[in-house]
């Protein structure tokens, strides 16, 4: 029995968007996908809306009739403010702003590890841990997470924010055994978000059951998440085609990576 009328994703043409369109599909009658890209054809459960993120009247029309949003559309790494601005902090705006006047009650959103990139790796985290952006694509996810806190306390929207670290078909690098999500765990803590009786505003990691995780979800164990993958499966893999980095770099020592390194991008632009 689908528990949901209508689920929006956002994102929906991106990669982890895909996923979710196949994955979430048993949760809800219809799924209605949203992006400025192709989502192909429709399947006879869904409904797809051409939309930017950055137009709110668009989003409007995206949010209505829908119980609940899986806001995954954004710039997905470190990109021109101009983008950063119009794609994820606007775009995040028009998301919530447009399911408070809809009445939407929960919103599961794609934030990031780079919202706490400043990190080192020694000193681990949870989800109480203050925002350390690595970057105007962290500083989106952080006012993401902030803005849903204040739909929460005020109009009482709850939201799941997945500090998502590295969610790729398998690691492909020394820093993914610590960060790394299969698209299996990805598609079972979105699901727990959904169905959770009551989630509040929680922070939570986007990992699998990784045994070097920077992070710990013990705060989170209400959602009920139990990752099912661990990069220890694929160490032997990935040792066997890359060399140990240098402790001393920016992107050893802290979480966010070689996000830790990058200059402003819209220097020489
Ligand atoms: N893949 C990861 O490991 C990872 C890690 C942390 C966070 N995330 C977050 O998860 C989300 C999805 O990431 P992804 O890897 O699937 O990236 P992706 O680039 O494949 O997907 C993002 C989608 O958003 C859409 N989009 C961007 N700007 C838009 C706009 N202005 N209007 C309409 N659509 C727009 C794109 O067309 C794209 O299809 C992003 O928010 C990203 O920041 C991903």
């Amino acid at each position: 029995m689908p528990r949901f009328n209508r689920l929006l994703i956002t994102g929906a043409a991106g990669n982890l968007g895909r996923v979710l369109r196949k994955g979430l599909a048993p949760l809800a009658t219809t799924i209605r996908l949203t992006d400025r890209g192709d989502m192909g054809e429709a399947a006879a459960n869904e409904e797809i809306m051409v939309c930017e993120l950055g137009d709110f009247d668009g989003i409007m029309k995206v949010v209505e009739g829908c119980d609940a949003v899986v806001h995954f559309g954004a710039a997905p790494v470190e990109r021109p403010w101009e983008e950063i601005l119009d794609s994820s902090i606007k775009g995040g705006y028009n998301v919530y702003e447009a399911a408070r006047r809809h009445g939407i009650k929960r919103v599961v959103y794609a934030s990031s590890i780079h919202a706490v990139g400043y990190v080192r790796r020694e000193e681990g985290a949870d989800t109480h841990t203050g925002h350390r952006p690595d970057s105007l694509y962290g500083v989106s996810k952080c006012f993401v997470e902030d803005l849903a806190k204040m739909y929460f306390h005020k109009f009482g929207i709850e939201s799941a924010l997945l500090r998502i670290n590295s969610c790729f078909p398998e690691p492909a690098d020394r820093r993914h055994l610590a960060t790394w999500m299969s698209f299996e765990d990805l598609v079972q803590l979105v699901e727990r978000c959904l169905v959770a009786e009551r989630i509040g505003h929680t922070v939570v990691y986007g990992i699998s059951d990784n045994r070097e995780a920077f992070f710990s979800n013990h705060k989170a164990v209400h959602l009920g998440y139990r990752p099912k993958d661990s990069a220890e499966d694929y160490r032997e893999k990935v040792e066997a085609k890359t060399e140990p980095g240098d402790p001393s770099a920016a992107a050893v020592e802290y979480v966010g990576g070689v996000f830790c390194e990058y200059g402003h991008p819209d220097d020489g632009a």
